[in-house]
């Protein structure tokens, strides 16, 4: 699938600006950004629910501007399922089927398959409100496999549960459109749901897709500030760029293109603390966070700001009392980002 150049106005204000995206079939691709950013507008132009006032959309080759919503080979995962509360599962996945007369025993035939897809053999008669969160997304999923997408579109499919359930299906659902092999869009803005789910990642930012590319990259080089922030934990200060070359605050230098006023930024495993004597970039440990095998240090610095330094708990020599006096090291200086905003 191809998004070529896409515009979209509502009245005077524009909400998407050029945005440019390539789908390889079978690809995950989230779209990742704050509120407001476009996600939902470009997956409802994608869908066909809205006109896109410039550039185009292919699926397989074939424009889709002249293809009317109903016509368009996509299906379409809400936030709010929108399950019907008074049809039974088997009726709910089978809605669409029947309202394009669709012949019964294929329903039939088409209905049970998605339900095996979704693990849900054996609860075609049951309603909505007898299956759990879960239960009622995978239906929701069903419901649109059951119409044979060549693209599928999900919109924050998983809002409405709770943390754990979440990120049990966020690993269901990649395993079976993989599975599937259907190309997808996920959008979410949850930074670690898109580092779970996808291929690709394209993180939005008002309107326009700001970086497109694997999780890896963008989490090891972010084209900006904005998508180094946005994905993953990161550490920033001000720097001056000279002759190519920027100097790190424990006394490293790196390359950069860039001259004058610089933003740094390093990752927290990019870090570690030694005792104060044994380099200048000195802070007090704060406090220390537990975070499953990591421990994440974080350390003031004396204007006040504070960096965050992860170790991983068997790496860690001796404990680290609070208020402890250290300095901080950067392990691969040619891992810091460099950026001129
Ligand atoms: N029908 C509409 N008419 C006018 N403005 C709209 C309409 N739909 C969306 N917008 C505006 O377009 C912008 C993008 O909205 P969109 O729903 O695409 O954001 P989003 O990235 O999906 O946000 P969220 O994460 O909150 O769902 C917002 O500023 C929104 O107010
Ligand atoms: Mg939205």
């Amino acid at each position: 699938m191809r998004i070529g150049a896409v515009d979209k106005y509502f009245g005077a204000t524009q909400v998407l600006q050029n945005c440019t995206l390539d789908v390889g079939d079978g690809e995950i691709v989230t779209l990742l950004g704050p509120s407001g950013c476009g996600k939902t507008t470009l997956l409802r132009c994608i869908a066909g629910f809205w006109d896109a006032d410039a550039g185009r959309i292919e699926i397989d080759g074939q424009d889709m501007t002249p293809v009317p919503v109903n016509r368009r080979p996509v299906g379409v995962v809400f936030q709010s399922y929108a399950l019907f509360p008074h049809l039974t599962v088997a009726r709910n996945v089978g809605y669409a089927l029947r309202m394009r007369g669709t012949p019964a025993s294929e329903i039939e035939a088409r209905v049970t398959e998605a339900l095996r897809t979704v693990s849900l053999e054996g609860f075609e008669s049951r309603y909505p409100a007898q299956l759990s969160g879960g239960q009622q997304q995978r239906v929701a999923i069903a419901r649109v496999l059951v119409m044979q997408p060549r693209v599928l579109l999900l919109d924050e499919p998983f809002n409405a549960l709770d943390a754990k359930l979440r990120s049990t299906m966020q690993v269901e659902l990649r395993q079976l459109i993989k599975q599937l092999g259907i190309t997808s869009i996920f959008v979410t803005h949850d930074q670690e749901e898109a580092l779970t789910m996808s291929d690709r990642i394209a993180v939005m930012r008002g309107g326009r897709i700001e970086q497109a590319a694997t999780p890896d990259e963008i989490f090891d080089r972010p084209v900006s500030s904005y998508v180094a922030d946005f994905v993953g934990t990161s550490n920033f200060w001000d720097a001056q760029a000279e002759a190519g070359q920027v100097t790190l605050p424990d006394g490293q230098s790196v390359e950069t293109g860039l001259s004058g006023k610089v933003r740094v930024m390093s990752r927290p495993h990019n870090l570690r603390l030694a005792p104060e004597e044994q380099g200048p970039w000195r802070g007090v440990v704060l406090f220390q966070r537990h975070i499953g095998p990591l421990i994440e240090y974080h350390v003031e610095m004396p204007d006040g700001a504070t960096i965050k330094v992860a170790a991983i708990r068997q790496d860690r020599v001796r404990p680290v009392r609070d208020r402890a006096a250290v300095s901080i090291g950067i392990i691969d200086s040619a891992q810091v980002s460099v950026f001129a905003d």
